[in-house]
C-alpha cells in the first residue's frame, strides 16, 4: 500500500489559472521526496491537496489516497480525509508554532488528534504525553528550549520545534513546505538533518519542497520536478544532470531567484547555500552555475 497515490490530481484557481495539470505520481512509506520546481510551478498547491487544505478540481477519476485511504475523491474531500489528518505532520516555511506559547505546549499540540478534546482545551495533557514531547525535544536538538516562548525563538529553532511537534503526532507522513526557504545555511542544514533522521529511523515519509536545489541533492534520493503545473522529471534525484535542471527553471535566472528569496526573507540578502556532496564531487553543477548557460541560451 502506498503512502501517498495521486491520481489525475488538477487544481485550478479561479476560472482558468490552471496550477496543476493531471498530476500522477505514488510515493512509498518511507520514501523522502524533494519537491521542487520555479516560484508558481505549483509546489505549495500540490501540498495543500495533500494535507486536504485545498480540494482537487471536481473531475471524475480524479483521487488521493494516502496509505490506502482515499481522502479526495473526484475532486470532493471525503470523510477519512479529517481523520487522516492525525497521521498527517504539515511544516511550513514560517508561521508554524503559537509565539505566545512555550515550544512545550506548542510540541504537545501535535498530540490534540490522541487525547481527548478536553484535556486539551485545558492543556491538561497526562506525564505520558509530556515525556513523550520532551523526548521528540531531545530528538531535535531543542529540550533546552522547552518552557521558552516560542516567538521568542529564531527561525530555524522553531522549524525543528515544528518538526518535534510532527514527530509527537507520530505523523505517519511529513510534508514540509519549504521549512529552510528563510533560514541561514547551518539552521538549515540542521532542519534538513532532522528531516532526514526521522525518515531514516522511523521510517517516517517524507516529501519537502525546496528552492535550494543542493539540499534535495544531499538528503533526497528521489525528487519530483514541476513546471507550469506538470511534473517533468520523477526519479532518483542522481538522474537529474544540468540540462534537465535547465528545462526545469528555464529561463528564471539567478537574479529572479535572489529577488524571489529576499522577498522571503524580509528584504535580507540569503547567503549563499553550500554545495553538495555531489557537487563538491563535479557531477552535478550548482544551481547557480546553471545560471550562465541558460541565460545565454536567450534568443537574441
Ligand atoms: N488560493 C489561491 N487563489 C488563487 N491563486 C492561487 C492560490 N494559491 C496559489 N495560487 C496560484 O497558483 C500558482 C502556483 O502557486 P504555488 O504557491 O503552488 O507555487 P509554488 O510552486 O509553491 O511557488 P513558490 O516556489 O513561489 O512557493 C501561482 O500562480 C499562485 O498565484
Ligand atoms: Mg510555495
Amino acid at each position: 500500500m502506498e503512502a501517498v497515490d495521486v491520481v489525475r490530481g488538477s487544481k485550478t484557481f479561479g476560472r482558468a489559472n490552471n496550477v496543476l495539470k493531471d498530476i500522477s505520481f505514488k510515493i512509498e512509506p518511507g520514501e523522502m521526496v524533494g519537491l521542487i520546481g520555479p516560484s508558481g510551478s505549483g509546489k505549495s498547491t500540490l501540498i495543500k491537496l495533500l494535507c486536504g487544505l485545498e480540494a482537487s478540481d471536481r473531475e471524475l477519476g480524479s483521487r488521493i489516497s494516502l496509505f490506502g485511504k482515499t481522502t479526495q475523491s473526484d475532486g470532493r474531500i471525503t470523510r477519512d480525509c479529517r481523520p487522516m489528518r492525525r497521521d498527517v505532520g504539515v511544516i511550513f516555511q514560517q508561521f508554524n508554532l503559537v509565539g505566545r506559547m512555550s515550544l512545550l505546549k506548542n510540541v504537545l499540540a501535535g498530540r490534540l488528534g490522541h487525547v481527548p478534546a478536553w484535556r486539551g482545551t485545558l492543556g491538561a495533557f497526562p506525564r505520558s504525553e509530556r515525556v513523550k514531547a520532551l523526548k521528540a525535544l531531545e530528538r531535535v536538538g531543542m529540550v533546552d528550549f522547552a518552557h521558552q516562548r516560542a516567538s521568542t525563538l529564531s527561525g530555524g529553532q522553531q522549524q525543528r520545534g515544528a518538526i518535534a511537534r510532527a514527530l509527537t503526532q507520530e505523523a505517519k507522513l511529513i510534508l514540509a513546505d519549504e521549512p529552510i526557504a528563510s533560514l541561514d545555511p547551518s539552521s538549515a542544514e540542521h532542519v534538513m538533518e532532522a528531516l532526514g533522521e526521522i525518515n531514516r529511523q522511523d521510517g517516517t515519509t517524507v516529501i519537502v519542497s525546496l528552492h535550494q536545489i543542493d539540499h534535495a541533492f544531499k538528503h533526497c534520493r528521489r525528487v519530483i520536478a514541476l513546471k507550469e503545473g506538470r511534473i517533468i522529471y520523477d526519479g532518483d534525484m542522481a538522474g537529474i544532470g544540468p540540462n534537465d535542471l535547465a528545462a526545469l527553471y528555464g529561463m528564471e535566472s539567478m537574479g529572479d531567484q535572489e529577488s524571489r528569496q529576499r522577498r522571503k526573507t524580509n528584504g535580507a540578502t540569503p547567503p549563499p547555500s553550500s554545495p553538495s556532496p555531489q557537487q563538491a564531487a563535479g557531477r552535478v553543477p550548482a544551481f547557480h552555475d546553471l545560471a550562465a548557460p541558460v541565460a545565454s541560451n536567450v534568443p537574441s
